[in-house]
């Protein structure tokens, strides 16, 4: 028994305690935070977007990047989000939508594979932009986002390119460059006031212009042969299975002053969904930095699919590195990090483009991960043993939040109205739901 101690409490109970031997110490609050990185970090400095709660303290949790980044709190507003499927990133990612549009922001999803957006859009009245064959929308790849023609050339080149780079599956070579460049300057003039076309450039590409072959020391003959794969890569928006939806011009216009902007591609298959993707970027693209859009979130759920594409990372690489220029902040949502390993080869350039995107998320979150991605999660984030330890058991809706010199574990909170949009669950128990009657799961 020795030094043990007992006594009773004013209720009446017994209490006893063994004295603390331990000498006292004293430390920094960051000495502490370096050795409990759970303890003691202060919440963000924000009182807006509403996440939902520390659970580690109670406190509120907000997240606002912006806001952030302003105080130096952040080194750029990108946000990397991963997590094994039904653990709550999209909930997540639609709730900080909904939340930021209360206060101004603006939401652009430019590419919605699985078709889940479109209610949270209609919910904020935002616009849907639905892409299927057959329907009468049909989108304009080569509206140019700016009225300088050297920027606009810029822009369809580049889109262009990755067009044709991702039907052939391969880069274009130097005279496939000045093809293209030549075919698309050609079309331009011959289109005068008019938006140029897809169909404008195809034309082109198959008579190219005598003088500007001959201005760039090739022949007619030459540059027909150079521009012959670009021109099977872009008949395939014309003529193939992707005919209708971007061989003309625009049918939507985007309304600057829409909260939200979804392109719903869910109808689309796999492989013509990457490629309808490339097309769609650049013309939301042309919507996103339009001036006086101010800071608007670009959410890509379900990125995994677009980091099949190199020509695709590249595009959103090169948008990402205007973000702080036009205010954007961009959302990657991924199942695991070893998605940005399955771009490319290792160390090709796609991979380093990959792995460019993740460094410049300065706010990785990550959900749950399967036990056997919990290793690259540890070694692509940097995350301390502490924090390794809680990502194979946080439950639905909890996320590891981790920025510069700081990690959280936060219960994301869902207003019943939010719920009744996000329910992505409700979908798959009416898709399963016995179709004898029976009530569904
Ligand atoms: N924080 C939360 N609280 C309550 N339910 C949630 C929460 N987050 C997600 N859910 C529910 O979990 C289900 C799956 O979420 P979802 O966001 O679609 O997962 P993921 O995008 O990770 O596959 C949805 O039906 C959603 O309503
Ligand atoms: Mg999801």
């Amino acid at each position: 028994m020795g030094r043990e101690r007992a006594f009773r409490t004013r209720e009446g109970r017994l209490q006893s305690w063994l004295p603390l031997r331990l000498p006292p110490h004293r430390a920094s609050s960051s000495t502490l935070a370096g050795a409990y990185p759970f303890l003691s970090p202060p919440p963000p400095p924000v009182d807006r977007a509403f996440v939902g709660t520390d659970a580690l303290t109670g406190e509120r949790f907000a997240f606002d990047p912006w806001d952030l980044y302003a105080a130096g709190a952040l080194t750029n507003p990108n946000v990397l989000l991963a997590g094994v499927i039904g653990q709550g990133k999209s909930a997540l990612a639609k709730s900080l939508a909904i939340r930021s549009i209360a206060y101004g922001r603006r939401v652009y999803v430019p590419a919605d594979p699985k078709g889940e957006w479109a209610v949270v859009a209609d919910a904020v009245g935002g616009t849907v932009v639905r892409l299927a064959a057959g329907s009468a929308t049909r989108i304009n790849p080569l509206d140019a986002a700016s009225s300088d023609p050297v920027t606009a050339h810029g822009q369809r080149l580049r889109l262009l390119t990755a067009l044709a780079e991702a039907t052939l599956g391969r880069p274009l070579g130097p005279p496939e460059h000045s093809a293209v460049d030549a075919a698309l300057r050609a079309a331009v003039i011959a289109c005068g006031d008019r938006q140029v076309t897809i169909p404008d450039v195809a034309a082109t590409l198959a008579e190219p212009d005598r003088d500007s072959a001959s201005a760039d020391g090739t022949t007619v003959l030459e540059r027909t042969a150079d521009g012959r794969d670009l021109l099977h890569a872009i008949r395939r928006l014309i003529r193939g299975d992707l005919a209708g939806l971007f061989d003309g011009p625009s049918t939507v216009t985007v309304d600057q002053d829409t909260p939200m902007l979804v392109l719903d591609l869910s109808a689309l298959d796999d492989e013509p969904l990457a490629i309808a993707m490339t097309c769609a970027a650049g013309w939301v693209e042309s919507a996103i930095v339009a001036p006086g859009t101010g800071p608007a979130w670009v959410i890509y759920d379900e990125a995994w699919r677009v980091l099949r594409l190199e020509p695709l990372v590249r595009r959103m690489q090169a948008q990402w590195k205007l973000a702080r220029a036009y205010g954007l902040a961009n959302m990657l949502i991924l199942h695991r990090l070893s998605d940005l390993d399955a771009v490319g080869d290792a160390g090709s350039r796609a991979r380093s483009l990959a792995a460019g995107l993740l460094a410049d998320c300065s706010t990785r979150i990550v959900y749950r991960q399967e036990s056997d991605q919990v290793a690259t999660a540890v070694a692509a984030l940097g995350l301390s043993t502490t924090e390794r330890d809680v990502l194979t058991a946080l439950p639905r809706g909890t996320g590891l939040w981790s920025m510069p010199g700081r990690s959280y574990v936060v219960h994301h909170l869902l207003h019943p109205d939010e719920l009744a949009v996000l329910d992505t669950d409700q979908a798959f128990r009416f898709a399963t739901a016995d179709p004898t009657g029976g009530s569904p799961c």
